[in-house]
């Protein structure tokens, strides 16, 4: 039987071997705040540890998978050590040891669609729309995305997705290896638990050292990534292109509900 727990944002619930993460937050398009984070560093740490759990499974609402990190958030990361819950979680999931399969609808913006870098098997609507608009926020690239893009996609498709930071669809990311299949909407919590269902049914063992001996070739650089990324992010932050660039997100919304 399923138990369901919700946390500040992130919704778990656990049914014969496969843990249920859902990204909970519609009021803010399920953005990402440094309280989600933390949660998402525990749950990725007990369901490492506990043999009962075969598989996450990671999803977002019907129309939206996540706008990425909580732009407010970032004002508040003055150093490394500030946003350590973000950088948590990039390392636990860049790390975690059994298959993650993720069903994406709606909007999948910055590290929603980074995060799915990290994820074994990725079942997007039709109705996905990704970005990674970094640069637009004056900002680079994270998740080891800088690494992992250009490695998925080649270096010119990935220089397009992250420096001209425009929005792409589920066929695009098909297209690129991003995702594994694009299905109508209303299919996709299915088609993706079933294929969850099947990988918990596996032999556990011959599982996690399948993802192990697939990732084993490039985890040092993945982590080196990680690390570089994240002191240039740190410093980029602290920049008036990003400052501004982010102020102006949260004006516009001051200037639209002042208009509405
Ligand atoms: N951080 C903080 N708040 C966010 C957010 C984010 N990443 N994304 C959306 N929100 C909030 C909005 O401020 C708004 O809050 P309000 O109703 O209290 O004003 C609410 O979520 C709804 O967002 P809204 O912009 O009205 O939805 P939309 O459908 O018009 O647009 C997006 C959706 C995702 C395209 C747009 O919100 C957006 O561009 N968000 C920022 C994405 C981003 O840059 N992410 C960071 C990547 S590093």
């Amino acid at each position: 039987m399923a138990v369901t727990d919700a946390v500040g944002g992130i919704e778990t619930s656990y049914e014969q071997g496969i843990l249920h993460v859902g990204l909970r937050r519609p009021g803010k398009k399920n953005a990402l705040n440094l309280a989600m984070y933390a949660s998402l560093v525990r749950i990725l740490d007990e369901a490492d540890r506990d043999d009962s759990v075969r598989v996450l499974f990671i999803y977002g609402g019907d129309e939206c998978f996540t706008s990425g990190n909580d732009l407010s958030d970032f004002s508040r990361f003055s150093d490394v050590e500030s946003a350590s819950p973000v950088l948590d979680f990039l390392s636990r999931i860049s790390r975690f040891r059994k298959p993650v399969v993720a069903a994406v609808h709606g909007l999948a913006v910055g590290i929603g669609t980074t995060l799915l870098l990290h994820c074994d098997l990725v079942y997007a609507a039709d109705n996905a729309i990704f970005q990674l608009p970094f640069v637009r926020l004056g900002l680079c690239p994270e998740a080891a995305s800088s690494y992992l893009l250009p490695r998925l996609a080649g270096h010119r498709r990935a220089a397009e997705l992250l420096m001209l930071a425009e929005p792409f669809s589920s066929e695009l990311a098909r297209e690129i290896g991003l995702v594994n299949h694009v299905l109508p909407a209303e299919q996709i919590i299915d088609t993706a638990l079933n294929a969850a269902r099947k990988l918990a049914a596996m032999p556990a063992e011959a599982i996690r050292i399948t993802k192990e001996l697939l990732k084993a070739s490039f985890a040092g650089p993945v982590h080196s990534a990680l690390d570089q990324e994240s002191r240039y992010f740190m410093e980029l932050l602290e920049k008036p292109d990003s400052r501004k660039a982010i102020a102006a997100f949260f004006e516009k919304r001051s200037g639209e509900s002042g208009e509405g």
